[in-house]
């Protein structure tokens, strides 16, 4: 037999995984994964095909091709009010999953601590540990999941690489608002801390409010990186497109790691979103496509036993069911796919430490006819 010395040895078969195989062994209504179970736009479509038949089919330019660099940047200037350079400062990457993780490994060595806010989307734990980082878990605690920046402070140390934030946040559906965004400039500052800023739902915020990206803060976004996913504002998650921005110095070194994992990405759709990004309303319209699948999930669940959690942003609902079972919300959530046939995610499983706040993860990226199927279900329990 050989002997393999894994470097990610405690990395299990995700929940996700589990909860997905359940809820098809069962036929159950599948709310857990946080994708879309309706299309992308047709025009979108088209695009890529057009390209692809124009013959757009080699490797893009490593860093992306300008014309979408460009459109990002003036997208950016627009929000932000300043300008961001898209040869030095963006990069088109696989995904924000490979952002992420090539960020992490272009800056994390052996033995740095990286702080993560916690309950964390998956991918962060295991990008840093592969590139032999340590975690430092901050908890965030109910009912606000606001962050204690006093507190948080007190994690930095001299070995402090990193610090991850993501804004708005999977599974909570929290959003940091200015206060959040000048504590984290405040306390990084004179330090070498890189800030790594995942900003997959940008365009998802809701009720009026504004996302508050490090792109917006000079002096934090001077030692930041931020990831964003194409995937999850086109409905299209598997298309796997997303990109970084960061400042100069930092985006240097994050391409010295992009090259040499991916090099460049899907031509074909860098060019089709690159000319359908000019049609603004793909992404500022947004918004109010989601909230109005919130508010009906919200509306479609009232008189339940569940209570549900303020979600200003992402496409994620919580939902405390304590008023229903003490059981654990591993085997809450197994057992509702199971008898009641609905599939949900567990929020322990994005602690360290595992922490159960009896609560479940609902994703309301569906169609109104699905969510009121499952809301017809989730309010027999
Ligand atoms: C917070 C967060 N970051 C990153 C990702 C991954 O994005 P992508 O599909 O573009 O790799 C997800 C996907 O669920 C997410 O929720």
């Amino acid at each position: 037999m050989q002997s393999i010395i894994s470097k990610l040895p405690n990395v299990q078969t995700s929940i996700f995984t589990v909860m997905s195989r359940l809820a098809r062994k069962h036929e159950a209504i599948n709310l857990s994964q946080g994708f879309p179970n309706f299309d992308c736009d047709e025009r979108l479509k088209s695009l890529v095909f057009d390209y692809m038949k124009k013959g757009y089919n080699q490797y893009a330019p490593m860093a992306g091709i300008f014309e979408l660099r460009n459109q990002l940047a003036m997208i950016n200037e627009s929000l932000y009010g300043r300008s961001f350079d898209p040869e030095e400062e963006i990069t088109i990457t696989a995904g924000a999953t490979q952002a992420i993780y090539t960020a992490i490994s272009a800056f994390v060595q052996a033995g740095d601590e990286v702080i993560l806010i916690e309950p964390a989307y998956d991918s962060y734990k295991p990008s840093i540990e592969v590139n032999g980082g340590i975690v430092i878990p901050y908890g965030l605690t109910l009912p606000s999941f606001k962050v204690d920046w006093d507190a948080f402070a007190q994690l930095i140390t001299d070995k402090t690489r990193m610090i991850v934030i993501n804004t708005p946040h999977n599974p909570t559906a929290s959003v940091f608002d200015e206060e959040d965004m000048k504590a984290l400039e405040r306390i990084t500052k004179g330090t070498n801390i890189v800030v790594l800023c995942d900003e997959v739902y940008a365009f998802l915020v809701y009720d009026g409010q504004k996302h508050q990206s490090v792109l917006n803060f000079p002096d934090l976004y001077a030692r930041s990186l931020a990831t964003y996913s194409f995937g999850k504002t086109f409905h299209n998650t598997g298309w796997k497109m997303g990109y970084c921005m960061g400042p100069a110095h930092l985006m240097r070194e994050f391409r010295k790691v992009h090259e040499f994992n991916v090099f460049s990405v899907n031509t074909p759709v860098q060019y089709a979103i690159s000319d359908y990004i000019k049609d603004r309303e793909t992404l500022f319209g947004l918004s109010a496509f989601f909230q109005q699948k919130r508010d009906l999930f919200g509306q479609l669940m009232e008189g339940s036993k569940f209570r549900l959690l303020p979600a200003h942003g992402t496409y994620f609902q919580l939902a405390d069911y304590s008023a229903i079972s003490e059981e654990n919300d591993v085997d809450f959530a197994k057992r509702m796919t199971k008898e009641f046939g609905v599939a949900a995610i567990p929020i322990s499983v994005f602690y360290s430490n595992l922490k159960d706040e009896k609560l479940l993860r609902f994703c309301f990226a569906k169609t109104d006819e699905l969510l009121q199927q499952a809301a017809a279900k989730l309010i027999q329990i």
